[in-house]
């Protein structure tokens, strides 16, 4: 059961591969996200601009209006969506290393509060487009505090060799703290960082909070003023398999409240707002993947053993995590119970290609086989957002469930929508 509707259910009714939000569970997280934010630094308080890219459509952004929280988007078309479904864009921030002109253009008309800019060149890109309007944009630096993350190279972005941001210890940010300052179209609001994803050691947002906050305080110094808030990004992790733990959101951010309050008071600079920008946190594991197996193999390994190969109808184009970060996660057969003993199994996908594997290694009944549903919790964040039609293979749908009630939130792809894009 999902949000009180059986598996077997919302197969039969929606198909898959098929994602299923648990809308409850979106709002809990976003929520407490929210709540813990206000909990760990009260009147200094920022938003919880929730990553877009996780993943986002309407109905999303609906929901995040509904709980009063804000939306990062990185791209001119994340900032459709938003556009479309009428979100307020004064709870709207604009990231992006290489926003294009038009994509500039059309959140500055739109009225996002705030865009993080993220190179020099983009600093005289936003500055004439805001002047050209005759608007004065606020905006954010995205520095790179150096901080190593423990977490896959590809999603950690602020340690030096990285194409995100300023670095801070090169002197490029201090550099172009002096070139916003001087653009009359642009209001520098405040310093900005995202240290990856996946991340469970709070030491790194601890210490990128305070590379940030040293820097405020060498503003405050040179500037003689004080800049009004910190964005200190998202990237806290979740459980993909039953023995991980998701971070708390009460625990980590009151962690971090005690460094930033220790460190501004050390600087003898008032607490800035504090702002964050959690993605997978609140929608990762909101959702689940429902697929259907369709054939199994078993193959002699050289040691002898058996491995049970159980094929489903999706894989690397809706879930291209475990190809691309190693990604591991759980399965769980969803449409009976069953008490026979299990088998070293790898559970992989439709396409045609050998690294198309959805869990590597798991141990699954050895009765799992054609027309049984395997339902991968914790699937909410990366895997519809970065979906891909390879193999001209329609992405999935989007089912959200609460209270018993299933419902359509993003349809799934056709043959004709394919179709429909060539010429
Ligand atoms: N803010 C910024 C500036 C970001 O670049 C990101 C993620 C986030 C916030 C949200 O991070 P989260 O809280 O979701 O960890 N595709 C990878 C993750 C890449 C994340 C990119 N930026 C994955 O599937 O693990």
């Amino acid at each position: 059961m999902i949000g009180g509707v059986s598996a077997t259910q919302l197969a039969a009714e929606f198909g898959t591969p098929l994602f299923v939000i648990d809308e409850a569970d979106f709002f809990g997280r976003a929520t407490a996200w929210r709540d813990a934010l206000q909990g760990a630094f009260g009147d200094r308080a920022g938003t919880v601009y929730y990553a877009g890219k996780s993943f986002l459509c309407k109905e999303i952004t609906r929901w995040l209006d509904v709980v009063g929280i804000g939306l990062d988007v990185c791209t001119g078309g994340e900032l459709a969506v938003a556009k479309a479904a009428n979100f307020p864009m004064s709870r709207v921030e604009m990231h992006g290393n290489n926003k294009s002109e038009s994509e500039i253009r059309s959140a500055i008309e739109a009225g996002v509060a705030t865009i993080v800019i993220d190179s020099f060149m983009e600093i005289d890109r936003v500055g004439a487009i805001a002047k050209e309007l005759g608007k004065t944009q606020r905006v954010f630096l995205r520095l790179t505090p150096g901080v190593e993350a423990h977490t896959h190279e590809f999603i950690s972005t602020a340690h030096e060799d990285v194409k995100f941001g300023f670095s801070i210890a090169s002197g490029a940010a201090w550099k172009a703290i002096a070139e916003v300052s001087s653009c009359e179209s642009l209001e520098l609001a405040g310093f900005h960082s995202h240290i990856g994803s996946q991340i469970f050691n709070s030491e790194g947002f601890a210490a990128a909070a305070q590379k940030l906050i040293a820097l405020l305080a060498q503003y405050r110094d040179e500037y003689k003023k004080e800049l009004p808030e910190l964005d200190l990004g998202g990237g806290y992790g979740i459980a993909y398999l039953p023995d991980q733990e998701t971070l708390v959101p009460a625990t980590v951010l009151t962690e971090l409240a005690a460094v930033v309050k220790a460190q501004c008071a050390a600087h003898g600079l008032a607490v800035p707002m504090i702002s964050i920008e959690p993605g997978r946190a609140i929608v990762g594991p909101t959702t689940t993947t429902l697929y259907t197996v369709g054939t199994t193999k078993d193959v002699t390994l050289d040691d002898g053993a058996i491995r049970r190969y159980v094929s489903v109808d999706g894989g690397m184009s809706d879930n291209i995590r475990p190809a691309l970060y190693d990604a591991e996660y759980h399965a769980i057969i969803a449409n009976r119970s069953s008490d026979a003993p299990t088998v070293n199994t790898r559970v992989v996908g439709k396409h045609c290609e050998s690294g198309d594997i959805v869990i590597r290694a798991i141990d699954l009944a050895a009765d799992c086989g054609p027309g049984d549903l395997l339902a991968i919790p914790a699937t909410g964040a990366y895997g519809r957002s970065m979906a891909s039609n390879y193999n001209h293979i329609p992405r999935p749908a989007v089912v959200a469930v609460i209270d018993g009630k299933a419902r359509l939130i993003v349809r799934r792809e056709s043959h004709e929508d394919l179709l429909a894009l060539d010429i």
